[in-house]
């Protein structure tokens, strides 16, 4: 059983990780209109793990006997100038999702409600690495300034990645 404030908060979050995917994928068209087919690539699957998260929020505020209340997304942004302000912009919010995470985490100590807490310690590692995995690509495209042929590189690279949901404990 959640608390009505871990409850509230939680459903925040489900909204907020959706935000996060409609974000991502608005990143996904941008790049497509730019025909740098990698990187959209890279942010449709950056998409497809933000729906992973929202749905692991769901599907744990239903277990615990919670009521999940979906709401309004905002409206991402459309356009960017190149490919740098992206990755600032998408280094920036995981920032603030780490931060997010983390305010539910001491809600959780707050409320006593170790069930929560043990879950959201996924999400804590899980933070770790979208600030990491982001934050590598910024550096790659700070590399290549205003390189087109390094930058098709970088495209080229960015193609290869694909979501693989991560194996649950049984
Ligand atoms: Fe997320
Ligand atoms: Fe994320």
């Amino acid at each position: 059983m959640l608390t009505e404030k871990m409850e509230k908060q939680l459903n925040e979050h489900i909204n907020a990780e959706f935000y996060s995917a409609h974000l991502y994928l608005s990143m996904s068209a941008y790049f497509r209109s730019i025909d740098l087919l990698g990187f959209a690539n890279w942010m449709k699957v950056q998409f497809d793990e933000e729906m992973f998260h929202a749905m692991k929020f769901f599907e744990f505020v239903d277990q615990r006997d919670g009521r999940v209340r979906l709401t309004a997304i905002e409206a991402p942004p459309i356009e960017w100038d190149s490919p740098l302000p992206v990755f600032q912009y998408t280094y920036e919010h995981e920032q603030m999702v780490s931060k997010q995470i983390n305010d539910l985490v001491s809600l959780s100590i707050e409320e006593k409600d170790h069930a929560t807490n043990n879950f959201l310690q996924w999400f804590v590692a899980e933070q770790v690495e979208e600030e990491s995995t982001v934050k590598t690509v910024l550096k790659k495209l700070k590399f290549v300034g205003d390189s087109k042929s390094a930058l098709l590189m970088v495209d080229q690279e960015l193609s290869q990645r694909v979501f693989t949901p991560p194996v649950e404990k049984a």
